[in-house]
């Protein structure tokens, strides 16, 4: 799969599942953008070489059209769209504050919209590409206590079979990914409730993922050999939903 060529934007891409996809991309040839609030892991995501970091922070439209006029200016044309970053809050629709609800549809799901709508006419100047979103199982079955999350998930899926029926014919392929649960700081809530075992146990294949085996669907999709795909929800989840 050589990307020696291709223009990969990835937001959150300065840690987990993002940062992975980055370092994949990177190796396969690709100019990669990465775009994160920590400066500080973005320094270390540019120290690899042909990646460079664009600090933003998804909640914010005003930063999130800033951020993508800049990438304009550097970069006119791109080829791959990864709407990686996401944040969860536990709660359910009592506990949750209206703030809380407002921000993590604002980080998971406007974020997603204004990248894409940003940046599509940059993929366009190409006369195609990819742009793959980062859903979760979460979107496709009921996760208690997560009510918000869940539904930025699901309106993420739904998002993307729209965006794929709207854009497939110029060749703009959309598809999502539903990571099962993986490895990463998200996954620190858990690990600090002392609960990984237990949440492992609940996938047929007994353990998480690791990052990278999530970031290899994403490569996929953003390669040619995902030619025929658009508006699928790829689910990498270890069998969880499967039962
Ligand atoms: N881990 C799992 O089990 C799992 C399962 C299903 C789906 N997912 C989804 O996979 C995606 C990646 O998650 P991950 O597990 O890799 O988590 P992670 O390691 O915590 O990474 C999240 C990324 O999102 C960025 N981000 C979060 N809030 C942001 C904000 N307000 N503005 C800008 N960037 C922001 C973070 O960047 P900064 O810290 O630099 O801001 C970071 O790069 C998410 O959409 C998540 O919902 C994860």
């Amino acid at each position: 799969m050589e990307m020696s060529g291709k223009v990969a934007v990835i937001t959150g891409g300065t840690s987990g599942i993002g940062r992975s996809t980055a370092e994949k991309l990177l190796e396969r040839g690709a100019t990669v953008l990465v775009l994160g609030r920590s400066r500080e892991r973005g320094a270390e995501m540019e120290q690899l070489g042909n990646c460079h970091f664009y600090p933003c922070d998804m909640a914010c439209p005003e930063e999130i059209a800033e951020t993508c006029d800049a990438i304009l200016r550097d970069y006119p044309e791109i080829d791959i769209l990864v709407n990686n970053a996401g944040m969860s809050i536990d709660g359910t629709v009592e506990t949750l504050s209206l703030e809380e609800w407002n921000q993590i549809f604002a980080v998971n799901v406007t974020s997603v919209y204004l990248m894409s709508k940003y940046l599509i006419p940059a993929i366009r100047k190409r006369g195609g590409g990819r742009i793959i979103n980062i859903a979760s199982t979460a979107g496709t079955v009921g996760a208690p206590g997560l009510d918000a999350y869940a539904s930025t998930k699901g309106a993420v899926i739904q998002l993307t079979r729209s965006m794929a029926a709207d854009y497939a014919a110029e060749g703009i392929l959309v598809n999502a990914v539903c990571p099962g649960g993986t490895l990463t700081p998200l996954m620190c809530g858990i690990e600090a409730n002392g609960s990984l075992d237990d949440f492992a146990s609940l996938f047929p294949i007994k353990r998480l993922a690791q990052p990278e085996e999530i970031a290899a669907m994403i490569v996929f999709l953003a390669s040619d050999a995902a030619s025929f795909m658009a508006g699928s929800t790829v689910l990498v989840d270890g069998g969880f939903t499967c039962i």
